[in-house]
């Protein structure tokens, strides 16, 4: 399987908001029911929609990467870069079902660590769920460690708040 990773374009749209609806239902299925209110997943489908997908192109201080697998969109990741203070988020991470476990969220990976690095940053950070057992897998082997418990954050649900120091250029 050939796997690609570029910036999201506006071709790549419909596919994508659909491949992540897809994928984090999926991961609702499988991991976060029964941890995460369905209240807190609706509300983060209903933010999936293709006018806040194209605000990522073209954007200064954000950015969203597709995977291709084989010419499909096989995941996503999205971050910013918090003004000039050289502090990076990555808001969002998934990879469709269909494609797990085949390298395209280290793919993922690389290319939002490679941007946090080329744009001189020297901390990223992340939020994450306790449940979320192969995402913080990869965090973890990516080099983010825990840094806070955030107890009763978003929804009234306990979140991990993972750190990565960069190297600067
Ligand atoms: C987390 C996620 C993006 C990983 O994507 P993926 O393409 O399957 O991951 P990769 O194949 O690139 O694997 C990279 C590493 O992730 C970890 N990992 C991935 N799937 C895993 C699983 N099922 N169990 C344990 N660790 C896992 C491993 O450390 C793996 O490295 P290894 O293969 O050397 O063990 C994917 O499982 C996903 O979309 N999960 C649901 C959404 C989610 O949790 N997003 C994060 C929100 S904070």
């Amino acid at each position: 399987m050939n796997i690609t990773v570029r910036p999201l374009e506006e071709r790549d749209i419909k596919e994508t908001v659909r491949a992540m609806a897809e994928a984090w239902n999926y991961s609702y299925e499988t991991w976060e029911r029964g941890y995460y209110p369905i209240e807190a997943h609706e509300f983060d489908l209903s933010q999936n929609t293709e006018e806040n997908q194209r605000r990522y192109i073209g954007s200064q201080d954000s950015f969203c990467f597709v995977a291709l697998a084989d010419g499909k969109i096989a995941g996503r990741i999205s971050g910013q870069i918090i003004g000039a203070s050289g502090f990076g988020m990555i808001r969002n991470i998934a990879v469709h079902p269909d494609f797990h476990r085949k390298g395209v969220g280290q793919k993922l990976m690389d290319a939002a660590i490679g941007y946090f690095s080329e744009k001189g940053c020297h901390k990223v950070s992340l939020n994450t769920l306790p449940v979320l057992i192969p995402a913080i897998n990869l965090y973890m082997k990516n080099g983010f460690v825990p840094e806070a418990y955030l107890a009763k954050q978003w929804w009234g649900v306990d979140f991990i708040f993972m750190s990565k120091w960069l190297q600067q250029k």
